[in-house]
């Protein structure tokens, strides 16, 4: 029996792969490599000195995702694969709706053909748009400000009405806050494709030269220093909840959404001087207007993760920062650049 991993090959599914095989599961991976390159598999491998089985295929191709079902057994899905760049969902709506939604429900009939009926699906914070109050809790009212938060919007209720129509199903619906951070061998972490969108990886490129200065957007918010406040959280604390989301799934039924977050808030001045110290580079900086669809603040209530998966966020945002930089540092271009040490823990 395997679990299958769409999108595996991307950041936050590398990582996962990891916790997976150091907890004995069998892996297959299955990414179209959009936004990802299969050296971060070949790494994966490498750290934990485990095989992966590896397809190149594509979501919204019905006979690449059914070769998969027909040549393993599978038993759960983890669901990364999609398109996640908010600003470019804004110009490309229709590619965001017909990747992330129609590639869903592929996986989700090809899923049922097979008779596999456990899932784990990386929603977003996205999904809780502009809220009055924070902690962000799973009660509040779902309502995404753009293309992309909708693609996840719109996935969760499809989910919710699949479980509707047959309770064999059992999905866990994972709405992550702010990724950051790197598995702290330096050898796996986010490799984004020209300049930054989010703000760790800018950060991180102007610590090493590849930028020379940061753009704050806004300093006028109504927070403690008037920069933004997001729930960053640890890409391996991150992936390790996606173990214990498919303990869950793989042993009940229903659909449940869960927060992956700290339950702590971080300005973008708080994370440029933790930065700072992780780095011992200077960021330099500069306050421009703030960026449409922003808000102040966002950050999460763990509470039911915490009790019904029996996850918590361990990691700080010194090792959030220490982990990025040791990332960025020995990659400057990423996955293109060639290692030199291996299996390093
Ligand atoms: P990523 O781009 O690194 O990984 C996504 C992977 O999916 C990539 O490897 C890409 O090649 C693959 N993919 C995309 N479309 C595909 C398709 N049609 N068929 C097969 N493979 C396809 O992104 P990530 O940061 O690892 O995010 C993983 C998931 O988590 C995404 O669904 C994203 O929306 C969600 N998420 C990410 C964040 C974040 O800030 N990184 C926050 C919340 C939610
Ligand atoms: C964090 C803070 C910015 C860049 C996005 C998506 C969200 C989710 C995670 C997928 C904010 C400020 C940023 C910069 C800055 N992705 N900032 N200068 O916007 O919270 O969330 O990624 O689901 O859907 O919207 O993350 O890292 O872009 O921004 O000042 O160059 O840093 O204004 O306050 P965000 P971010």
């Amino acid at each position: 029996m395997s679990i299958l991993v769409t999108g595996g090959a991307g950041y936050i599914g590398s990582h996962t792969c990891i916790e997976l095989l150091e907890s004995d599961y069998d892996l297959v991976v299955l990414d179209n490599l959009s936004n990802s390159s299969v050296e971060s598999i070949r790494r994966v491998e490498n750290i934990t000195g485990k095989s992966i089985k590896f397809y190149k295929a594509d979501l919204l191709n019905r006979n690449e995702v059914e070769q998969v079902f027909i040549e393993n057994t599978i038993e759960a899905v983890i669901h990364f694969a999609g398109l996640k760049a908010v600003g470019e969902s804004v110009h490309k709506p229709l590619q965001y709706y017909q990747n992330n939604i129609s590639g869903t429900i592929i996986l989700c009939e090809t899923m049922e053909k097979y008779g596999v009926y456990n899932m784990v699906f990386s929603s977003s914070a996205t999904v809780y748009g502009l809220q009055q109050q924070v902690p962000l809790s799973e009660e509040l009212p779902i309502k995404a400000t753009n293309p992309y938060g909708r693609t996840k919007l719109m996935i969760e209720e499809i989910l919710r009405d699949l479980y509707n129509s047959n309770n064999s199903w059992s999905i866990a619906l994972l709405r992550y806050f702010n990724p950051v951070g790197a598995h702290p061998s330096g050898l796996i972490g986010e490799d984004p494709n020209g300049i930054p969108n989010n703000l760790i990886p800018f950060i991180s490129q102007v610590a090493v030269g590849k930028l020379s200065c940061l753009n704050i957007f806004g300093n006028d918010y109504d927070t403690k220093d008037g920069t933004g406040i997001r729930d960053y959280i640890h890409v391996v604390d991150l992936a390790y909840g996606h173990i214990k989301a498919l303990e869950k799934v793989l042993s009940s039924s229903g659909v449940d959404a869960y927060n992956l977050g700290t339950g702590k808030g971080y300005s973008v001045l708080e994370m440029i001087r933790s930065f700072e110290k992780a780095s011992g580079r200077n960021i330099p900086y500069e306050i421009v207007g703030r960026r449409t669809g922003d808000i102040a603040i966002s950050y999460a209530d763990p509470s039911k993760a915490i009790a019904e998966l029996k996850w918590i966020a361990k990691k700080g945002i010194k090792e959030m920062c220490e982990d990025s930089w040791r990332w960025q540092l020995h990659n400057p271009n990423g996955y293109k650049t060639e290692t030199k040490v291996l299996r390093v823990t």
